[in-house]
């Protein structure tokens, strides 16, 4: 025990010196550590006959709270040190002239997937997230298209793996069967996000992006599917009037399937939405397909519905006169200050600034 004391008055002394927080905690560790001077008294305890044990643990921890206390007072005093040190250097000149800033706009494909989202919000969707990196299953077998069928060459896929079971999701319907596979009926959910396939022109870009709806419950049929894209469409493109038609088409994942078409026209160089004797086709629809339903655990004679799957890029390049899809991903700064929005929580008063 005499040991210990003079180990304790050495100690202390060496607090008593300069230190920086550094060589505190070093004497931390050297007094307290799994292995130091004062852990390691403790242990003896055992051996010390019984008749001295209690002095012996008494004085130890006498020691030991004086060197505690001592190494936080210490580290108190240096830390009050250090920050009025900073506070004397870091001192702010109000009269310095203030910093140029580039303010930053919201993407269109941004803008365009936060309106749709607040739309079908207004009517009952709920909005689901599934990843770019798909699984097969997901993105083709569940979606009734089994290998082999000619809608997947259709597809262009990139494949991730020599065993093609990996890939980036060539649409947004994959999260029709993960959100199916972890909930029960009812279901009503759109989807949006990045989709991914080998094509490049003015008009297709190899990532592009989509949104899916899927709407389903006991009763629900195509007259719902054609009510709710209606409202959509009018919504999105804030037209009272709107023509609007099903084509009869072909996706392995409904029956029967549908593609929509609006009718617009072009005026003065500009394209008028919901009027005139053209059709542009803006969507792939249908009755989410039996073997859908029962490849995700759905009972297809209790449960029917529809789904949709829009091309969200194509959308906003109609509503915000964008000729050229390619644009949208080369980020360029120039174009994005053009075709960009400015976030609402923006001070009008800056609004549109870029100093
Ligand atoms: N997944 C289709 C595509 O990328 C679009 C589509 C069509 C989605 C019909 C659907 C649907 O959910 O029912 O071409």
């Amino acid at each position: 025990m005499s040991d210990i004391k003079k180990i304790k008055d050495e100690y202390l002394a060496k607090l008593n010196k300069d230190q920086n927080l550094e060589s505190i905690n070093q004497i931390k560790t050297e007094l307290f550590g799994k292995n130091g001077i004062v852990s390691n008294e403790f242990k003896k305890m055992g051996s010390v006959p019984q008749e001295e044990r209690k002095k012996f643990a008494s004085d130890l921890n006498f020691i030991k709270e004086e060197l505690q206390n001592k190494i936080s007072e210490k580290a108190q005093e240096i830390e009050t040190k250090e920050i009025n040190l900073k506070l004397e250097n870091e001192k702010v000149d109000v009269t310095l002239p203030e910093r140029n800033f580039k303010l930053g706009k919201i993407h269109p494909v941004s803008q365009v997937i936060d309106e749709i989202s607040s739309i079908f919000s207004e009517i009952g969707f709920s909005v689901e997230e599934g990843p770019d990196v798909e699984n097969e299953y997901n993105n083709f077998t569940a979606l009734n298209t089994p290998d082999n069928h000619p809608a997947r060459d259709m597809h262009d896929t990139f494949y991730l793996d020599h065993k093609k079971e990996l890939l980036l999701r060539t649409h947004t319907s994959p999260v029709q069967v993960r959100t199916m596979l972890k909930g029960k009926p009812p279901f009503k959910i759109i989807a949006p996000g990045r989709t991914y396939r080998s094509d490049s022109d003015q008009t297709h870009a190899p990532m592009f992006h989509q949104v899916e709806g899927l709407h389903i419950d006991k009763d629900i049929n195509m007259g719902h599917l054609k009510g709710c894209l209606n409202y959509f469409i009018k919504e999105f493109f804030e037209v009272d009037k709107l023509k609007m038609r099903f084509r009869p088409s072909h996706f392995p994942f409904t029956e029967p399937s549908a593609e929509v078409d609006i009718g617009y026209e072009i005026k003065d160089g500009k394209i008028i939405i919901g009027e005139g004797d053209k059709w542009l086709e803006i969507l792939g629809c249908g009755m989410v397909h039996p073997n859908v339903l029962k490849n995700v655990n759905v009972d297809p004679s209790k449960y029917q519905g529809y789904a949709f799957g829009i091309g969200i890029d194509r959308l906003g390049m109609l509503k915000y006169g964008i000729n050229d899809l390619r644009a949208f991903f080369e980020t360029d700064y120039r174009w994005l200050s053009h075709f960009g929005f400015d976030p609402l929580d923006v001070p009008s008063s800056y609004r549109g600034l870029s100093r």
